[in-house]
């Protein structure tokens, strides 16, 4: 305890590193549950080290949630040329309109000057309108851009309060509360062991896609978001990510190591 305290930042970016596994840790000061502007440094610090991975065509997938809206709106005309592109990594997940992906794509291009792409499709579809959706053109263009993007931008969400605040129905909240779900990210909910207990059916970006993407960048901050976060790193490939987190989160992820 009394170390985490008298920890400097870089050195807990690189204990955070070694414990997550992932390629890299950048932590802002604050913790973002108690100061929201904390969040917005989480979207500054997104956005600085993306920069090094751009060039004029890059393709960003972006997931929703307040953090991507952060990072939104921390955006301007020197991140993007006119030709990148923004594009939702998923079709909805039952958020509310200014959480998601497709609204956080378009502010993004807007403020960047760059492009966007929009996936509209019905939350939690069936299979046979999931089978039919696919076959349209537009969809199958979207779905080709995600997965050949080279830049995935994503938030990770507390696995209750990501439940409660979507559009999630009785039988999936037990399934989600039952398995003992505590991460959520791309509409992936996991439990402590890093296990999958839900997966939200949607179209767009699937977690083994992301294997594939050279830059993954997660942006999740707030001492609550300490066991999400560890959670859904414990179920994925980390290798490609670079988490952007704050102190708040870091050093609760750091206790007891
Ligand atoms: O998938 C993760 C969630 O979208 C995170 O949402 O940034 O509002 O906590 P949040």
């Amino acid at each position: 305890r009394m170390m985490i305290e008298i920890m400097g930042i870089n050195v807990m970016e690189d204990s955070l590193k070694e414990k997550l596994g992932v390629r890299r840790v950048i932590i802002v000061p604050g913790n973002s549950d108690d100061l929201p502007w904390v969040k917005e440094e989480l979207g500054r610090a997104a956005i600085q080290s993306m920069k090094a991975c751009v060039s004029d065509h890059t393709t960003i997938a972006v997931t929703g949630g307040t953090t991507m809206s952060a990072v939104a709106g921390m955006l301007t005309p020197d991140f993007a040329s006119p030709d990148m592109l923004f594009v939702p990594a998923r079709g909805g997940i039952g958020e509310d309109v200014q959480n998601q992906a497709n609204v956080i794509c378009a502010t993004m291009a807007q403020k960047s000057g760059a492009r966007h792409r929009v996936l509209y499709v019905p939350d939690q579809v069936s299979r046979e309108v999931y089978e039919s959706i696919m076959k349209e053109p537009s969809i199958k263009e979207v779905m080709a851009l995600i997965t050949s993007a080279s830049i995935v931008l994503h938030g990770i969400g507390d696995a209750a309060t990501m439940a409660k605040r979507r559009n999630t129905s009785e039988e999936d909240l037990r399934t989600i509360l039952d398995g003992e779900a505590v991460g959520e990210a791309f509409g992936y909910y996991f439990d402590v062991h890093g296990k999958i207990v839900h997966k939200v059916k949607t179209i767009g970006l699937q977690l083994k896609d992301l294997a594939s993407i050279p830059n993954v960048f997660a942006v999740a901050g707030g001492a609550s978001k300490a066991n999400a976060i560890q959670s859904y790193f414990k179920g994925m490939p980390q290798s490609s990510s670079t988490l952007i987190t704050d102190e708040g989160a870091a050093k609760e992820l750091l206790k007891g190591s």
